[in-house]
């Protein structure tokens, strides 16, 4: 008889036949700025998560790389007295998140750092593109788009991550960072972003949810596979570094499907809904956390992701270190 078990028999056989492993290479950890010192405030709906000042993240980037985690993608928390319709102080000289990006590249020079590039941090309107009559505008959002990679790029960035899904805006950031002298700055674009209820408590993280309307003109339909096609042949042509697809967990196809049609890098963003929806489970003793953890991020791997941005990051490590529940 042909018996699949034995290959599963001991824990050594079955560390030898498995086919997809996760390593702390492999991540990069979302971490949300605020501006002002000695602060670390908890993200209600994302506990474990936390909202911190420039010197507090400094020691939490500390902890992670002495975990072995090196790559982290920054989002900014801005006071809404800071926020205007055109996303003004994205660019702005006084803008502490620019200011957090060159210090902690100057402290920590070998880390990588990605950049969220979209107007609703910044937005009074809380959308990602410029807004009139309710519309949302995708030519004249493009100039706002390239100031603030460039800035970024001047700052210290090494990964310029476009978040905001309109049209043309990877070709046109491509030529402002070169015309920067950015030559070798590299952009991960969210490629195939749906317009997905998983990013509830980002938005309550950062209070960016859309003030009116929803953001279903620019993101795309959840019911679409060929469209994340048309995406990423078009980020490709316009000279994207990363494919990114978002959210993670419920789009493995998508994830597959990219990774065997490009032959660039596919990245996956396990975002905050599927960060909570496992955290609140494991806290009402549903699901454990551990292992669920270490099989999504499995998952998605498997699916054909090279890097997965996750908010498990951390606890992933220590999960390696303490060497549980395997
Ligand atoms: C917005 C942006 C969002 C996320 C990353 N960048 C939210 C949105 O599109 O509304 C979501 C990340 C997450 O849920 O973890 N530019």
């Amino acid at each position: 008889m042909i018996r699949p078990r034995r290959n599963r028999a001991t824990a050594v056989i079955r560390d030898l036949v498995r086919e997809n492993e996760v390593t702390l290479k492999d991540l990069v950890y979302p971490l949300f700025l605020l501006d002002g010192k000695s602060k670390k405030l908890e993200i209600s709906a994302m506990p474990g998560q936390y909202r911190w000042s420039a010197d507090l993240l400094i020691n939490e980037i500390e902890e992670c790389l002495k975990l072995g985690i090196q790559s982290f993608v920054l989002f900014p928390v801005v006071e809404d007295g800071l926020k205007d319709r055109t996303g003004s102080y994205s660019c702005s000289g006084k803008n502490f998140y620019l200011k957090t990006i060159t210090q902690i590249k100057r402290r920590f020079s070998n880390i990588c750092l990605i950049s969220d590039v979209a107007l609703d941090p910044y937005s009074s309107d809380g959308h990602d593109g410029l807004v009139e009559d309710g519309k949302i505008l995708n030519d004249e959002t493009l100039p706002i788009l390239g100031e603030m990679a460039v800035a970024q790029a001047d700052a210290g960035m090494d990964i310029i991550g476009p978040s905001d899904m309109m049209d043309g805006r990877v070709g046109y950031i491509r030529e402002k960072l070169d015309l920067a002298g950015h030559k070798e700055v590299g952009i991960m674009s969210y490629t195939a972003k749906y317009a997905s209820a998983w990013y509830g408590p980002f938005r309550d993280a950062l209070d960016s949810a859309p003030k009116s309307g929803d953001k279903k003109t620019y993101q795309m339909d959840p019911a679409n596979k060929r469209e994340a096609l048309l995406e990423a042949e078009l980020d490709e042509s316009e000279g994207a570094d990363f494919l990114m697809v978002k959210p993670a967990s419920l789009y493995l196809d998508i994830i597959h499907v990219l990774s065997e049609q490009s032959k660039l890098p596919i990245a996956a963003y396990n975002v905050s809904g599927e960060y909570s929806m496992l955290r609140l489970a494991a806290a009402n003793g549903l699901i454990d956390y551990k292992q669920g953890m270490q099989e999504m991020l499995l998952a998605i791997k498997r699916a054909g992701a090279n890097v997965i941005l996750t908010y498990f990051a951390k606890d992933f490590a220590e999960s390696l270190f303490k060497n549980m529940s395997s």
